[in-house]
């Protein structure tokens, strides 16, 4: 199939999961929900089918792919030398938003590996998902749902952008976490996480307590996923740091078409400013539930700013300041005091 084909895509509820399933049966491509972000999947032991899912995607192929599986005795037909620790983190995490990267098995495609020795591999927890894995019997490959570069989708509105490119969308309301799963390497020397997530370093260390964040150089990131510009939408992100004084009275001056994402306990009355959405600070699981969600909303207005403020990197604040920091692709702005 060539990158111009228009796909005619069936868009599919809970009651059609054997239709949703059967799309990947044959080899074609589902977008279906997870509880980090919508999923764009193929079945993973077709190339021909795995191919769809970087085409739909506009995705460079030096990006690897995960591997969904209905639990964790699938691990063993996909990956070798599995640690015992692999085994307690999938029994303690599982299901749910981890991905373990581990030595892979011949029969893992290189388009699956990105040409690497190992894969990935994650079991979610969200029914739907669950029961359309076991519905298809075979692990499904799927990265998150967006084309590339831009924020992953997390409700329906944000998934059905891609009709025309993918073959089904399997609906399934807004996903319960917003932010993709952690990404934990166990297939090196020292485990890393290359990417953060719910499941946090600090729970990872209870099993691993010589876990570290890799935060090297992202040109040489064992995860090719962290070299590419990520997460951002259409609008210009900056990342703001300053006192509340500060921050208030740079929102006074602001353009009509800036937008702010701010901490609620913010004090202020911004009835001047054009879009403002409050995250609700103390509970960074609510404000990651709705950053991407909120990005998008941004392009939809026509904002060509999105100023966000510094939220604590607390549990999974972490991953929730990881992406805004990626969004503003370096962006940050220090403000003054005033
Ligand atoms: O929550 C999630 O993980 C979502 C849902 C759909 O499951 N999926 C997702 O996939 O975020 P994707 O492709 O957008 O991100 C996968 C990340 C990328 O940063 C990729 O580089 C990394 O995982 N990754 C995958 N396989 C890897 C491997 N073998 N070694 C290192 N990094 C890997
Ligand atoms: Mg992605």
């Amino acid at each position: 199939m060539k990158k111009t084909d228009i796909h005619k895509t069936k868009i599919l509820r809970e009651d059609e999961l054997r239709d949703a399933a059967d799309i990947l049966l044959r080899g074609d491509t589902l977008i279906f929900p997870t509880e980090t972000v919508y999923g764009l999947g193929a079945r993973y032991d077709s190339d021909e089918a795995l191919r769809k899912i970087f085409e739909a995607k506009g995705r460079p192929s030096d990006n690897p792919l995960i591997l969904h599986v209905a639990d964790a005795s699938w691990v063993e037909n996909i990956a070798c030398d599995i640690p015992r620790e692999a085994w307690e983190l999938m029994k303690a995490f599982w299901p749910g938003p981890l991905s373990l990267v581990l030595k892979k098995q011949d029969h893992i495609s290189s388009l699956i590996s990105a040409g690497l020795s190992s894969v990935a591999v994650r079991c979610p927890s969200h029914a739907l998902a669950h029961q359309l894995i076991e519905a298809v019997g075979l692990p499904i490959a799927a990265p998150s749902a967006n084309p590339s570069g831009r924020p992953s989708p997390t409700r329906e509105i944000d998934v059905l952008e891609m009709v025309g490119k993918v073959d089904g969308i399997l609906l399934g309301g807004d996903c319960m976490v917003g932010l993709e799963s952690t990404v934990l390497d166990l297939s090196g020397e020292n485990p890393l996480v290359l990417r953060p997530g719910a499941v946090t370093l600090e729970e990872i260390r209870t099993f691993l307590p010589g876990a570290q964040r890799y935060l090297g150089d992202p040109q040489k990131a064992p995860s090719p996923g962290l070299r590419h510009r990520h997460y951002a939408p259409d609008a210009r992100v900056t990342l703001l740091r300053g006192s509340e004084r500060a921050l208030l009275s740079f929102i006074a001056s602001a353009s009509p078409t800036s937008c702010f994402l701010l901490p609620s306990d913010l004090n202020i009355d911004f009835d001047h400013v054009h879009t403002i959405a409050f995250l609700p600070e103390g509970h960074p699981e609510e404000a990651a539930a709705r950053l991407y969600a909120l990005l998008r909303d941004a392009d939809r207005a026509g904002m060509e700013e999105v100023y966000i403020a510094e939220f604590s990197s607390e549990g999974i604040g972490e991953a929730l300041m990881d992406r805004v920091l990626r969004a503003a692709q370096g962006n940050i702005l220090t403000l003054e005091e005033v």
